[in-house]
C-alpha cells in the first residue's frame, strides 16, 4: 500500500492540563488525529507562560510544521509570532481566545457574546425580570471574558428591575476573598453568573460556608462532562445551569487537514453552544458518554489493527528469511 504523505500539525496550548477544559481540548485533538494515520501532531503546553508560548510557536515555525494551531493565552502578546508564522505561509488556526490581528488563516470557537446572551435571557425568564445578580468576570485581557460579560450586559441592561454588581476573578485563589466580601456586602443575591464553571463552583463552596448556597442560583460556563465538570454540578444541584462551551479539539484537527490539503476554509468557524440545566443535563451527559464510548471503541479497534500488522510483519519477515535460506 502507498503511504499518504505526512501532515505535521503543531498545536500550541496556553494552559496546562490541570485545567480539565484544556485537557479535554488536547485529548479530543489527539483522538481526532489518531483517526488519520497521515497526521503527525505535536502538542506544546505553555503552562500559562506567554514567553514559553512564544518560544513554542517559534520552534514550530522553525520545524516548518504544515499547519499551526494556537490556543492563545492573551490577545496581544502573541501577535508578532502569529504574524510571523502567517507571513511565512504556514496556515494558522486560532482556537477559543481571539488575537488582536487579522493575520491568521482561520478562527474556531463558540460565540462568547452569544454565551452571555444565553445566560442573560435565562435569568430574565427565570426571575420574571426582577433580580439581584452578582457577576464574576474574568480579567480583561482574555477575549472570552470580555465578550461573555458584554453579551450578558446587553440583555440585562434592558430590564430596570434587574440589578447587577460585578467583581473580577483575578485567579482562583482570590475569588474566595472577593466573593466573600461581596456576599457580606450584599444581603440579597439571587443569581451568581460566573466566567466559568470552576469559578461558579468556588463561589458555591464559599456561599455554602456562609449557609447561603440555597438562596442563590449559580450559573457557570463550559459544561464539561467529567466528575468535576459543570454537567455533574448541575445534576448535583450546585449549579442551576451551565452553558456549553465546546473546546473544538476535533474540529481544529479537521480544519487543519483541510488547510494542509489546500482546501478553502471559512475565516470564522463558530462552534455551537447550548444551555444545560436540570431539564437536559441527563440527556447531555448520556450523549457525551456515548461519543466517548465510541471513541474508545475506535481506539481499541486501532490497537487491534496495529497488533495484526505487527504479527503480519513478523510472519512476512519469517517467510522472507525462510525463502532466502
Ligand atoms: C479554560 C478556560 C475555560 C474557558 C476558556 C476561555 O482554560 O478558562 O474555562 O471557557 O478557558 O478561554
Amino acid at each position: 500500500t502507498k503511504e499518504k504523505p505526512t501532515i505535521s500539525i503543531g498545536f500550541s496550548q496556553s494552559i496546562s492540563e490541570d485545567d480539565s477544559w484544556r485537557k479535554s481540548m488536547d485529548n479530543t485533538m489527539k483522538v481526532e488525529a489518531s483517526l488519520h494515520p497521515e497526521i503527525d501532531l505535536t502538542i506544546s503546553i505553555a503552562n500559562v507562560n506567554t514567553k514559553k508560548q512564544i518560544e513554542d510557536i517559534e520552534k514550530m515555525i522553525k520545524n516548518q510544521v504544515d499547519v499551526l494551531i494556537v490556543a492563545p493565552l492573551g490577545s496581544d502578546s502573541l501577535v508578532p509570532v502569529i504574524e510571523k508564522a502567517y507571513r511565512r505561509g504556514i496556515p494558522v488556526i486560532i482556537v477559543d481566545r481571539k488575537v488582536n490581528t487579522s493575520n491568521y488563516t482561520a478562527f474556531l470557537g463558540a460565540d462568547n457574546v452569544e454565551v452571555g446572551h444565553i445566560a442573560g435571557k435565562y435569568i430574565v425568564s427565570m426571575s420574571k425580570a426582577r433580580a439581584n445578580i452578582l457577576e464574576i468576570k474574568a480579567t480583561t485581557d482574555i477575549s472570552p471574558g470580555v465578550e461573555r460579560s458584554l453579551g450578558f450586559k446587553q440583555i440585562i441592561d434592558q430590564y430596570p428591575n434587574i440589578k447587577k454588581t460585578s467583581i473580577t476573578a483575578l485567579d482562583l485563589a482570590s475569588i474566595n476573598n472577593d466573593f466573600i466580601k461581596a456576599l457580606d456586602s450584599m444581603p440579597k443575591i439571587d443569581y451568581v453568573f460566573a466566567f466559568n464553571d470552576i469559578i461558579a463552583l468556588q463561589a458555591w463552596e464559599a456561599a455554602k460556608r456562609k449557609g447561603r448556597e440555597k438562596s442563590i442560583k449559580f450559573i457557570g460556563i463550559d459544561g464539561l462532562n467529567d466528575p468535576n465538570g459543570g454537567i455533574q454540578a448541575v445534576k448535583d444541584g450546585k449549579l442551576t445551569a451551565t452553558i456549553l462551551y465546546p473546546t473544538g479539539g476535533s474540529e481544529a484537527i479537521k480544519l487543519a487537514i483541510k488547510l494542509a490539503n489546500k482546501e478553502m476554509v471559512a475565516k470564522n468557524n463558530v462552534l455551537n453552544t447550548i444551555l444545560i440545566d436540570s431539564l437536559n443535563a441527563d440527556i447531555m451527559s448520556n450523549q457525551f458518554d456515548k461519543v466517548s464510548q465510541q471513541q474508545s471503541n475506535i481506539e481499541t479497534q486501532q490497537n487491534v489493527i496495529k497488533e495484526q500488522e505487527k504479527k503480519y510483519l513478523t510472519l512476512y519477515n519469517l517467510i522472507k528469511l525462510l525463502t532466502f535460506l
